[in-house]
C-alpha cells in the first residue's frame, strides 16, 4: 500500500469517521442549515471520502466538485460513491447521487493544488459556499496556507479542513524509541510534499491564524484517532508507514528502527494519532 492509494484511503475511512470532532460537525451544520442548496469543493478529495462524510450535513440539494492530482483517486471515487449512494442516475454534468432524500451532483476537477500560490484557483468560475479538505491540510506549506486564505476570502465561502495531523502519537505500551521515532517522523512530515516545506503539525494553527487576519471565525477542536487491537490491518499499515517514514530521515540507526518496528508489528495495544479539525466561516 503505497502513499495515498484507494486501498488506504478505504482503509483509514471508518477511523477518519469515528475521528472527527462533533463540536465541528454540529457548527457545519448549523451554518448549512437554512440554504436549500450548497455548492461544495473538495480539495485533495481522494476517493469522495468527505462527500460520503459530510453529505448529511448539508442541504437537500449538493453539487460537489471533487479535486485532486491522482487519477488513481478520482477514477476510485465515482464508483464508491455510487456504491454508497442509495441510487445514482447519469446527468450532462456528471453523476448525481441520492442519499437521504438528498440530491448530490458530483463533478471532477483534476488538478495540482501546488499551483495555488500562483493564481490558478480552481473555483475561480465559481463561488463555492463550503471547501473542504479532509487529510490534506499538514501536507501544504506556509505560503500557500497564506494564499488559500486569500482565495477563501475572494469567495467569502466556509472552510472546513478535518483531521490535519497534529504531531501525537501516543503508542501502548510504551518503548524505548517512542520519542526519537516521534520527532523523527514529526521531521520527515515538515519535509516538500509537493507544496513547498510542509507545515506538519503547525498545519491547522497556522491556516486558523490567516482567515482570523482576514476577519474569518475559526473554530478548532481534536480529532484524534484511538485505535486498538481491532483496527490490526489499519495499526499495521500506520506503523510500517511511520517506519518507513523515519528511515528516510537517516535519524535512527536502522538496527534500531528495525527492532522498534518489529516490536510494534507484535505487541502493540493501542496508538493515538492526533488530529485537529477546523471550521472557518466569514460572519454575515
Ligand atoms: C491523505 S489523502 C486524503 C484523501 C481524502 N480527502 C480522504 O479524506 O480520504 C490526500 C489526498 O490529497 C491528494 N493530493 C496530495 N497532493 C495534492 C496536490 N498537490 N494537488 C491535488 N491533490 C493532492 C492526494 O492525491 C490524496 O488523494
Amino acid at each position: 500500500m503505497s502513499g495515498f492509494s484507494p486501498e488506504w484511503l478505504t482503509l483509514r475511512e471508518a477511523a477518519d469517521r469515528a475521528a472527527r470532532a462533533p463540536s465541528i460537525l454540529e457548527a457545519v451544520r448549523k451554518a448549512h442549515a437554512d440554504a436549500p442548496r450548497c455548492r461544495i469543493w473538495d480539495l485533495g478529495a481522494g476517493t469522495g471520502a468527505s462527500l460520503r462524510a459530510f453529505a448529511e450535513l448539508l442541504p437537500i440539494e449538493q453539487h460537489w466538485t471533487l479535486v485532486d492530482h491522482d487519477p488513481a483517486n478520482l477514477a476510485a471515487a465515482v464508483p464508491a460513491l455510487e456504491a454508497w449512494a442509495e441510487t445514482s442516475t447519469q446527468s450532462d454534468a456528471g453523476p448525481m447521487l441520492h442519499k437521504d432524500g438528498r440530491r448530490i451532483l458530483v463533478r471532477q476537477q483534476p488538478a495540482d493544488l501546488s499551483q495555488l500560490p500562483a493564481g490558478t484557483v480552481p473555483w475561480e468560475r465559481e463561488t463555492p459556499d463550503l471547501i473542504t479538505a479532509s487529510a490534506l491540510l499538514d501536507l501544504t506549506s506556509a505560503d500557500w496556507a497564506d494564499a488559500f486564505a486569500e482565495a477563501c476570502v475572494a469567495s467569502r465561502s466556509a472552510v472546513l479542513a478535518t483531521l490535519t495531523f497534529d504531531g501525537r502519537l501516543d503508542f501502548s505500551p510504551t518503548h524505548e524509541d517512542d520519542a526519537a521515532v516521534r520527532d523523527a517522523f514529526a521531521a520527515h512530515q515538515r519535509g516538500d510534499k509537493g507544496f513547498g516545506l510542509a507545515l506538519g503539525p503547525d498545519a491547522t494553527a497556522v491556516l486558523a491564524a490567516a482567515l482570523q487576519r482576514r476577519g474569518y471565525r475559526v473554530l478548532t477542536a481534536e480529532s484524534p484517532w484511538r485505535l486498538g487491537r481491532h483496527d490490526g490491518p489499519l495499526l499495521a499499515a500506520l506503523v510500517e508507514g511511520i517506519a518507513e517514514a523515519v528511515a528516510e530521515t537517516d535519524r535512527l540507526p536502522p538496527s534500531r528502527l528495525a527492532a522498534w518496528r518489529e516490536q510494534r508489528m507484535t505487541k502493540l495495544e493501542s496508538l493515538i494519532v492526533g488530529h485537529e479539525d477546523l471550521f472557518g466561516y466569514w460572519p454575515d
